[in-house]
């Protein structure tokens, strides 16, 4: 008989019908003459609840099952008297595939998120994270579906790389050390050398693939990547990994206005498309007794979904930072003109003073990179970020300057190598247009989503400076 998914009898309302459904027991619980089995297969937040009869030849084997055991079962569908449970499954037969036993690491069903973070190769067999990778394919799949729409091509760039693209210095090396550490490049001192492993050149994972976006912008118009990106700076914080994944549209004849315009649809697109294909994913992870997020979170999504965002400038931003009264809320870091905004600003901005995603945009150029265009000003750059609550930043975007003088003075002032840039620089001596575009982290994204605050929770199998385990 066939294999029919959870998903499939529960959203279909197949009943009156025998089937088989295969998947992993999340409880099981003996009452005098039965036992109820509950179910899960990965196809959907919902359960199937199976009563399995003591006349069941196996039925012992099957009564003393614990959680997390695997089982085929075959039986009739029907609708059930329980009040959430509308369907249910009378076994005729269950198969045992696979057992667990008292070690199994989830059988109690208080298991924390931290706990859980240790567990990484298993922790997909709970409810809470089945529902935050669910939502993990669909954005995934709204992104594709968005920018496609809008007839931009998908870029795949490459993660080796020979440059530090942003400029700040955050990159790991490429080493092919463990493979053949006898052939391996030697410091002067005789020492293994890390940094110049890629036959003989220093190499580096992507810390973006902003730059080859740019140079295939130029070509096909408008481009967007989606792919891992890798950062070495040591923070351990809740929302920074080692390795995220990034997605980077490039326009080409865009201004900072078109792309904060295109930025605010495609948050909206995600939100939009979360709302309707995980509906029951996005209402579990707000009700988890350990959720953060606002108990009205789903309605807040909705009113975000429908709304315009706030803009405002960095000389802006500080203002309103300035003039917030101590007594009610006292910053740790300055708020001068020129400092960077940090996490606790950005929080305060989206989720103390607008209550909404807001684009902040014209940063001080001296914490901004190499690349934005600058503005007559002098002073700062046509850059935007997008701040939301419960996350703070979540895309950076800018303006790309594309006047080759001005770009070559900027990375002189900055100290910067222009020789291995050169192919970047080309873009600017050959039929140079103005372009722009963004990057959103997609981790990012899908906290502010999903309501869930470490960003390790959302990822799965995060890199962090502290862990790299599984
Ligand atoms: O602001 P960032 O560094 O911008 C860029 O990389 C540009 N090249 C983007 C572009 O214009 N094409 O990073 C973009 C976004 C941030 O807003 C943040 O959401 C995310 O990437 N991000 C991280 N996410 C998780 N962990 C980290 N360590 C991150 N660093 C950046
Ligand atoms: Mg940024």
């Amino acid at each position: 008989m066939d294999r029919l998914s959870v998903k499939k009898i529960l959203t279909e309302e197949i009943v009156d019908t025998d089937a088989t459904v295969k998947g992993w027991l999340r409880s099981v619980r003996n009452s005098k003459k039965f036992s109820f089995l509950v179910l899960n297969d990965g196809s959907s937040q919902e359960n199937l609840q199976i009563i399995v009869d003591e006349v069941l030849p196996n039925y012992a084997e099957v009564a003393g099952l614990l959680s997390g055991s695997a089982v085929a079962v075959t039986g009739r569908l029907v609708r059930g008297g329980g009040k959430v449970q509308s369907i249910e499954m009378q076994a005729k037969s269950v198969e045992i595939i696979g057992k667990t036993d008292e070690t199994y690491p989830l059988q109690k069903k208080a298991t924390s998120l931290e706990f859980l973070r240790e567990q990484a190769h298993l922790r997909i067999r709970t409810n809470t994270f089945g529902a935050i990778m669910r939502v993990r394919h669909h954005l995934a799949m709204a992104t594709h579906e968005f920018f496609s729409n809008r007839g931009f091509f998908y870029l795949n760039s490459p993660i080796i790389s020979g440059v530090d693209a942003e400029g700040a210095g955050e990159m790991f090396t490429v080493s092919t050390l463990a493979s053949d550490v006898t052939k391996s490049p030697k410091t002067k001192e005789g020492k293994l050398d890390f940094s110049r492993d890629y036959f003989g050149k220093e190499t580096f994972l992507a810390v973006t693939g902003q730059l080859e976006g740019e140079c295939y912008a130029m070509g096909l118009g408008a481009v967007y990547t989606f792919g891992p990106t890798f950062r070495s700076e040591n923070s351990n914080t809740t929302r920074h990994l080692s390795e995220f994944w990034m997605i980077e549209p490039e326009v080409a004849f865009a201004d900072l206005d078109e792309i904060a315009g295109l930025a605010t649809d495609y948050i909206k697109y995600l939100i939009a498309y979360a709302l309707e294909k995980a509906p029951k994913e996005l209402e579990f992870l707000i009700n988890r007794e350990d959720a953060t997020c606002e108990k009205n979170h789903m309605e807040i999504l909705k009113h975000v979904r429908d709304s315009k965002f706030m803009r405002i400038t960095y000389t802006e931003a500080m203002e309103i930072l300035g003039k917030v009264d101590p007594a009610v809320k006292k910053f740790e870091y300055p708020t001068n003109w020129g400092d960077e905004l940090q996490t606790e600003h950005e929080r305060y901005l989206a989720e103390v003073h607008f209550k909404m995603p807001v684009i902040v945009t014209d940063y001080p150029k001296q914490f901004k990179a190499f690349y934005m265009k600058q503005n007559p000003d002098g002073k700062t750059v046509r850059a935007m970020d997008i701040l939301v609550p419960g996350v703070g930043e979540i895309i950076g975007g800018s303006q790309r300057e594309d006047d080759l003088a001005k770009l070559e003075a900027r990375m002189d002032e900055m100290h910067m190598q222009k020789e291995p840039l050169w192919w970047y620089l080309d873009l600017r001596r050959f039929g140079s247009v103005p372009h722009a575009g963004f990057g959103l982290g997609f981790e990012r994204a899908l906290m502010y989503i999903t309501g869930m605050n470490n960003i390790r929770d959302v990822i799965p199998f995060p890199r962090t400076p502290k862990n790299c385990d599984f």
